[in-house]
């Protein structure tokens, strides 16, 4: 029988919204005050946009950033509609408790790319978005209090293996801070399976 799978070639950049990291993350912006933040794999999404609102020091880190910023922008609508369009032909497999429903789902991602946007496009919010990627961040060690990672680590087994996740784990590991933390979300990749060496790193 053909394993089930979120169909991609190639890495997608999403856009997934603040609301959808503290849900994944367990996140409470309260807490993250004084601290630095860093969205690596941040796509398009609002993440750090809307932790600079609250007035934390947030930033992204992500090759996707590199080029133009309107086409940076432009290549994350387009992806708005190249994901709608195979969540539609999927959208039985999945559980819509917490979207609602396809359509709904489409517009919040186009809220949340909105809201991407005028931060990326911005004097103060652009620089805050590093064109760059695991396993090398630019960034001195313990930088961070919290480093996020969103549906990249281990959900793209099939392109990026073990010593790849190794090592990004531990450049992760070497920009947070002794007492501070990385949550990575998901676990398992385009197939639900368990990602590489997920077991093995304590989950
Ligand atoms: C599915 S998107 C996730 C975007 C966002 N975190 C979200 O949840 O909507 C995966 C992102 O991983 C980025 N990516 C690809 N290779 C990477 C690398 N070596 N290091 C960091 N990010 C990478 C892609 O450019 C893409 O933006």
């Amino acid at each position: 029988m053909k394993k089930l799978a979120y169909p991609q070639a190639g890495v997608a950049s999403t856009c997934r919204s603040f609301e959808e990291y503290e849900r994944m993350f367990g996140i409470d912006a309260g807490q993250l005050s004084g601290q630095k933040v860093l969205d690596v794999a941040g796509g398009a999404s609002s993440f750090t946009a809307a932790l600079c609102a609250r007035g934390i020091d947030a930033y992204a880190a992500d090759p996707f950033y590199a080029g133009s910023r309107e086409e940076v922008i432009a290549a994350a609508e387009r992806e708005i509609d190249t994901s709608s369009a195979k969540l539609a032909a999927m959208a039985h497999i999945y559980d819509w408790s917490y979207y609602g429903s396809p359509e709904r789902h489409r517009r919040l991602r186009e809220a949340s790319h909105a809201m991407f946007a005028g931060h990326f496009r911005s004097a103060e919010g652009g620089g805050r978005y590093m064109a760059a990627g695991l396993p090398d961040l630019p960034f001195e060690d313990g930088t961070f209090g919290l480093a996020v990672c969103s549906h990249f680590l281990f959900l793209y087994a099939e392109q990026f293996g073990e010593a790849f996740h190794a090592a990004a784990l531990r450049e992760l590991l070497r920009v947070t801070r002794p007492g501070g933390e990385v949550r990575i979300y998901p676990l398992v990749t385009l197939s639900w399976e368990p990602g590489p060496a997920a077991g093995r790193t304590g989950g």
